[in-house]
């Protein structure tokens, strides 16, 4: 019994397309919308349609909030690396949103022990998310909820795993720039949303995908747990769904 629906298109620009118009939608429909948004390569071209939208005036997030998944601990907020800087140069900057209204993890925060609750407070403030954007990593993270034998609901501070940051060292000079922790949104929140959709390309993530079509769930892949959301829109493009039946 899988609820999740699965969404094959031919390649990158298709995927970012058909997830653009997606997350436009529910911004169309309600303008005052709360989006969770994520970083990585994943959304890079869905965010590029979303800036030619807002530009092409097809779409308005003047009124929106957003919230993003995560952040790395220890980097300064302009850090070439941050995922603050990240999302301000691959959509704020461009579109009409309220700069005020757009939330990312605190990464360098004063207490460890407070900074997950005080995200949580806030996003429980804002009130329920109505799209959340997702990736997935290889070995089956959503956000920085890496495999383990149990997973956190809250917001809080996680060690990457060795494959994490193998995996994110493109993006630094050197693997040891890559930071080691990062303050990540629990399951609490992602399976909280009205909607989800994971976006992935290329053939190193056709393995995890294959995961989720299958009847099971396990904390090894946290991104199987998303099968008990009643509303998760996989979209994959030919090479990341290859081994998915059709
Ligand atoms: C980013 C995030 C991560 C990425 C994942 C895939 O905010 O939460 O889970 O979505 O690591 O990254 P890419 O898209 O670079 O393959």
């Amino acid at each position: 019994m899988i609820l999740m629906k699965f969404k094959i298109v031919k390649d990158y620009q298709e995927l970012s397309r058909v997830a653009a118009e997606m997350m436009a939608d529910i911004v169309k429909e309600k303008p005052k919308a709360l989006l969770g948004l994520a970083t990585g390569s994943s959304p890079v071209g869905l965010y590029k349609e979303l800036i030619r939208m807002n530009q092409a005036n097809e779409v308005d997030f003047s009124q929106v909030t957003t919230v993003n998944l995560d952040e790395y601990l220890g980097l300064p907020e302009n850090h070439e690396q941050s995922y603050r800087r990240f999302m301000n140069e691959n959509l704020f900057d461009h579109i009409n949103v309220d700069k005020n209204k757009t939330y990312v993890p605190n990464g360098n925060p004063e207490n460890l022990d407070t900074v997950g609750q005080e995200y949580d407070d806030l996003i429980q403030s804002l009130g329920q998310i109505d799209i959340q954007l997702l990736g997935i990593g290889h070995n089956g993270h959503i956000a920085f909820n890496e495999p383990a034998d149990e997973l956190v609901v809250g917001t809080h501070v996680t060690g990457l795993t060795e494959d994490t940051i193998d995996a994110n060292a493109r993006f630094f000079e050197k693997r040891e720039d890559v930071p080691t922790q990062a303050v990540t949104m629990g399951l609490g929140s992602i399976m909280g949303a009205k909607k989800i959709i994971l976006v992935a390309s290329g053939s190193g993530k056709a393995e995890v995908i294959k995961a989720l079509q299958d009847d099971l769930i396990t904390t090894q892949i946290p991104a199987t747990l998303l099968k008990l959301h009643p509303d998760v829109t996989i979209i994959v493009d030919e090479e990341a769904g290859k081994y998915l039946n059709k």
